[in-house]
Formats: C-alpha cells, sequence, structure tokens
C-alpha cells in the first residue's frame, strides 16, 4: 500500500491517544460509548470482553480512529457499576473545512444525565447480588454532576446554561443514568432534533425528549423567549409497572444572559418550570422514537444473511438449595432476580477476556452455541413456558461471518414486568427499521420496514411489552458485546456477544492487541 509521509502523518495525527492511570482501589475500564472501533477492538473497553481490567495502579492507552462519525458520543467506565461516577461527553466535531447540516450555532453545551446515589454504588450493586432481590432506587438525577435547586439544599448545585436573545444553542444531551430512561425538556422552548448517536437526521421539533442509557440526542434551542430564566428538566420514562422508581425531577437553568438577576443569587424569582410527561406515558415515547429518519438516504442492506430473533427479559430464580432463604432470595416471593437473552443468563469470564481467549485459542472461556432464536416459540401473551422464566447461565457468543448482513428482531419478553429496554451494540452502529408492540410478526410486521431513511443508532430502546428489528452489516472483526444498558440488568444477565471473524486481508482483520494490553 503506498502512501506519502504526508498522508503517513496525517493518519497518525487522527489517532486518538487516552491514557487510562488507574488511581482508584477499584479495578477499571474505560469504554468509549459509539465510537465504532473499527479494526480496533482491543480499546473498546468492555471488562472481561475486549480486556481485562486496569488493576488499581495499573494503566492501559486506547489508541483509536474516528471513522465518518459526527455528533455526540460519551466514554465511561465499563466494569461493576463504576459508571456511575466515571463518564464523560466525547464530542466529534465535523473535520475542519467543514460544517454542519444545519446553521452553525452560536453556542454549543454538553447536558450529559446522570443518577446519584447516597452510597458507593458499587455497595449498592454488591447488595443487590448479596440479596438477589433489586437495587436501591437512586436518590436523585443529575445534570453535568448538579442536581439542581428542586432537592433539598441544592440551591448552590444547579447548572447554568447561558443563552441570549436571537442566538442558537446546540445542547448535546447524553443520558447516562444508570438504570433509568428519561425524559427532558425546556420550559418554553421547542426543541429541534438534528441528531442521535452521532449520526444526523433529519431535523424535527419536539417539546420533550425520551432518552434511554447509552443513548444521546442532538438538538437547537432558540433563545426566541422572553429574557428570563428556565428551568430545563429531567426525570423518569417508567414503563416497568410496580417496580420502585427513583420519581425526582433533575433541573438546570437556561438562562438569557440580559436576564436581570444574575445566575446563584436570583432570590424570589424561580425560573419558570415546564410540564413533564407521566412516567409512564409510552405513547409520547412512540410518537417520539417514531420521529427518527436518517437525514439522507442510506444503503440499508436489503438481504439478509442472518436473520436472529433475540427475546430479552428479566427471570426469576427459585432460591439455590444451599442459599439462605431470607437474606439470599429477596426477589419476588423468596427468587432471586435474573435476566437473559434468548434464555441465556450471560456470564463474563474471569481469568481471560473474550477477545483474548478468541485470539490465543484458550478453550473453556466461551462457548459459540448462543441461540439463534429463544429455546421454545416465543409468545408473551400465551402461557410463556416456565424455562424461560429460569435461564441458563452461560458465556455463549453467536458467531457472524465478517461481512455478513445481519437482521435481529429484539423481543420484549415481558416476563416478571414489561419494560423499555435500551439495547446497546458495541463495535457498530444499527439501522432501526421497525419498531412496534406485541409479539412481532415475521409474516405481517415486514410490511413496517422502512429501508429507505431508517435512523443511525448504537442503542435502541425496544417498546415495552414490543419489538425492534435492527439491521446491520458484520464489517467489524472482534467480540462485541450486546446488552441492555440499564445496569441492573447486566448484573443480572441481560447480555451476549457476537464473535465476528476475521476477514481475508489487512483492512479486514483486527489489530494485534497492543503490548500494554493489562495481563489478566
Ligand atoms: Cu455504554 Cu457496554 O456500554
Amino acid at each position: 500500500m503506498g502512501c506519502s509521509l504526508d498522508q503517513l502523518l496525517k493518519s497518525i495525527m487522527e489517532i486518538l491517544w487516552f491514557s487510562v492511570v488507574n488511581r482508584a482501589q477499584y479495578n477499571v475500564t474505560i469504554h468509549w460509548h459509539g465510537v465504532r472501533q473499527l479494526r480496533t477492538g482491543w480499546a473498546d473497553g468492555p471488562e472481561f470482553v475486549t480486556q481485562c481490567p486496569i488493576r488499581p495502579g495499573g494503566k492501559y492507552t486506547y489508541r483509536f480512529t474516528i471513522q465518518g462519525q459526527e455528533g455526540t458520543l460519551w466514554w465511561h467506565a465499563h466494569s461493576s457499576w463504576l459508571r456511575a461516577t466515571v463518564y464523560g461527553a466525547l464530542i466529534i466535531h465535523p473535520r475542519q473545512g467543514s460544517s454542519y447540516p444545519f446553521p452553525q450555532p452560536k453556542r454549543e453545551t454538553p447536558i450529559i444525565l446522570g443518577e446519584w446515589w447516597n452510597a458507593n454504588p458499587i455497595d449498592v450493586v454488591r447488595e443487590a447480588t448479596r440479596t438477589g432481590g433489586a437495587p436501591n432506587v437512586s436518590d436523585a438525577y443529575t445534570i453535568n454532576g448538579q442536581p439542581g435547586d428542586l432537592y433539598n439544599c441544592s440551591a448552590q448545585d444547579t447548572v447554568i446554561v447561558p443563552i441570549d436573545s436571537g442566538e442558537t444553542n446546540l445542547l448535546r444531551v447524553i443520558n447516562a443514568a444508570m438504570n433509568q430512561p428519561l425524559f427532558f425538556t425546556v420550559a418554553n422552548h421547542k426543541l429541534t432534533v438534528v441528531g442521535a448517536d452521532a449520526s444526523y437526521v433529519k431535523p424535527f421539533t419536539t417539546t420533550v425528549l425520551m432518552l434511554g442509557p447509552g443513548q444521546t440526542t442532538d438538538v437547537l434551542i432558540s433563545g426566541d423567549q422572553q429574557s428570563s430564566r428556565y428551568y430545563m428538566a429531567a426525570r423518569a420514562y417508567q414503563s416497568a409497572q410496580n417496580a420502585a422508581f427513583d420519581n425526582t425531577t433533575t433541573t438546570a437553568i437556561l438562562e438569557y444572559k440580559s436576564a436581570p438577576c444574575a445566575a446563584k443569587n436570583c432570590s424570589g424569582s424561580k425560573p419558570i418550570m415546564p410540564p413533564l410527561p407521566a412516567y409512564n406515558d409510552t405513547a409520547t415515547v412512540t410518537a417520539f422514537s417514531n420521529s427518527f429518519r436518517s437525514r439522507d438516504k442510506v444503503l440499508v442492506p436489503t438481504d439478509i444473511d442472518e436473520n436472529l430473533f433475540f427475546a430479552v427479559g428479566l427471570g426469576l430464580n427459585n432460591c439455590p438449595p444451599n442459599f439462605n432463604k431470607a437474606s439470599q432470595c429477596q426477589g419476588p416471593n423468596g427468587t432471586r432476580f435474573t435476566a437473559s437473552m434468548n434464555n441465556v443468563s450471560f456470564q463474563l469470564p474471569s481469568t481471560f477476556s473474550l477477545l483474548q481467549a478468541h485470539q490465543l485459542r484458550v478453550p473453556g472461556v466461551f462457548t459459540t452455541d448462543f441461540p439463534a432464536k429463544p429455546p421454545v416459540q416465543f409468545d408473551y401473551t400465551g402461557n410463556v413456558s416456565r424455562s424461560l422464566w429460569q435461564p441458563v447461565p452461560g458465556t455463549k457468543v453467536y458467531k457472524l461471518k465478517y461481512g455478513s448482513r445481519v437482521q435481529l428482531v429484539l423481543q420484549d419478553t415481558s416476563i416478571v414486568t414489561p419494560e423499555n429496554h435500551p439495547i446497546h451494540l458495541h463495535g457498530y452502529d444499527f439501522y432501526i427499521i421497525a419498531e412496534g408492540f406485541g409479539n412481532f410478526n415475521p409474516q405481517t410486521d415486514t410490511s413496517k420496514f422502512n429501508l429507505v431513511d431508517p435512523p443511525l443508532r448504537n442503542t435502541v430502546g425496544v417498546p415495552v411489552n414490543g419489538w425492534a428489528v435492527i439491521r446491520f452489516v458484520a464489517d467489524n472483526p472482534g467480540v462485541w458485546l450486546m446488552h441492555c444498558h440499564l445496569d441492573v440488568h447486566i448484573t443480572w444477565g441481560l447480555a451476549m456477544a457476537f464473535l465476528v471473524e476475521n476477514g481475508v486481508g489487512e483492512l479486514q482483520s483486527l489489530e494485534s492487541p497492543p503490548a500494554d494490553l493489562p495481563p489478566c
């Protein structure tokens, strides 16, 4: 392959290097959520999937490039529940010399929605794992790390987002919450959605966003209202019935620069509060997610090599005989919570990462028999087979041939509770070609497929009591985790991994492992 020194230097300069030094007392890894990681699977980051953890005192340099993505992504720890506090925005601007496909905004502001416990989140998940019950719900949500002044004693802890009359501000909204899809809205202002998950969309206007954990949405907001102060607010979209959740509201303040009162000591005049949808307002969520279209016509694979159907949902394990019923089986009716895809409850390995085990051909770390469909015909409105309630633990991957065209139906099982599951695929963007409610019907629901301009995402909210169909081409070799981005569901096993084989030729195969890859 010939290339000039110039080109070589340019390509070297475009490699991002992130050196991570672990000064914490926990193992850690960092995941670059939504980055395609083309051929650089060693930099993806999920613990025991693409690398072993960086031990306390250890370090690792993540090296990767950004190719063809523009907009908002983010990074977060991918080890236990550390991402509750270890996260940030990863913003990809247009290349120098090119511009946004919309008028240049005057300002840009990341809006990172988080979730906070008045406890160490590691203790929260350890406790849940020990008892088998649901984890404690969080105590607050945050915007850019601050709860906002609706919480007690938090008047000083409110983020101010500036705007002025006639200006446009590009808000890059990220849901980094652990376990909760969130609504987001701004009083008196319309939001024009222009992108999601680092892909542009056909602009559309709304008053409220819904983001599942993992998702990002870029919106333009115009300073076209009276010069004043307005709350922006986020709170739960709770699709699971009868499950406890954090029903508090986090706020920031959109403040016109010419507004008469300065940000922090603005006693007396409360900002204007926006209405928020009801916690279980699935109709609003559906209308919002149906509004997404790719900005351009796109190349959705029309022929399919792999036609997969994954049933995703929770389960309940009977109390194992050697467990203490009272203290270790605190799920419903003396059970322990579990979760699965196609009846397999995913277990992380602990001796090698899946990717290392694959490359070094270490036997016994994983098996390649992840099923292409559930073990029994799936119908949640019928008598759901008991076997699906008690999934089998396993470390199973599904093998995809390099270059194969994949269609995947994701179906909420509605076992234990129907729920909207934000399913995230590492290493890929995928087209969401259809969504619907009830059981996916392969005869009739194909008429709903959008093969013209479906949105390209890395996380899809599988509708509560419903399904979503995604398509992608397996053009990135490596081992790629797919999981529910509600962290408690990963803890319970709602995950699997694709193993995409190397293609033939240099640009189709995974790079060799970096020398500083943390030892297992
Ligand atoms: Cu944002 Cu596997 O995660």
